[in-house]
């Protein structure tokens, strides 16, 4: 199964993705390409340490969707990568429906938070401002609604007494390093390719 990551940030998640995969924990799953919208973006890192080919690809002329001349962009290389699962870890940019139906099925999304409690932007500080005492993180099929996508996967967290936003925010984080590569593993076992 041919995977693509898109990322913006840090790139831990992809990071994950890509130890798994060396400890032979992510199925029949490889990582096939990862993408970042911005030059800077830490997810660039990743790749070469792992033999996996980074690269960005120019999101303009939007700030904060996908759309117009850098969707076509990104479907016309993606396409030429024939993936059979792409990976959104933290890539912080509105999907739009061409791209959605372009790749239909076939685009998952990691949310910091138990879906549907706490969509879109800092779901990790909305739940830690809303005083819940189980939070998480999600794994869901990406539609046109924004984090509403079907849910594949969650995992959930506790918020102890002595936590504070920043051990809170360690804790989602390292639940999402578990939980999307065995997300892919699992979905790898179900895909023909
Ligand atoms: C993760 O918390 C993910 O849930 C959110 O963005 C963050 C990406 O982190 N969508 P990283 O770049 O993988 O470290």
């Amino acid at each position: 199964m041919r995977v693509v990551i898109l990322g913006s940030g840090t790139g831990s998640n992809a990071r994950a993705i890509l130890q798994a995969q060396r400890d032979g924990q992510l199925g029949r799953a490889e990582v096939v390409q990862i993408i970042a919208d911005k030059t800077e973006a830490g997810i660039l890192q990743h790749g070469p340490d792992f033999g996996v080919p980074a690269r960005y690809l120019d999101p303009a002329p939007f700030k904060t969707k996908l759309e117009g001349a850098g969707e076509d962009r990104y479907i016309e290389f993606i396409e030429g990568l024939t993936p059979d699962l792409i990976v959104l870890a933290g890539f912080m940019r509105v999907i739009k429906p061409r791209f959605i139906n372009r790749f239909a099925g076939k685009i998952i999304n990691l949310h910091p938070s138990l879906l549907p409690s706490f969509p879109g932007l800092d779901g990790i500080g909305q739940a830690w401002r809303r005083g819940v005492k189980i939070s998480g993180c999600t794994v869901h099929y990406v539609t046109a609604e924004v984090d509403g996508g079907p849910i594949i996967d969650q995992e959930p967290v506790r918020i102890e007494p002595d936590d504070t936003l920043p051990s809170f925010a360690m804790k989602i984080h390292a639940a999402e390093h578990r939980l999307l590569p065995q997300v892919i593993a699992r979905l790898s076992e179900a895909c023909g390719d």
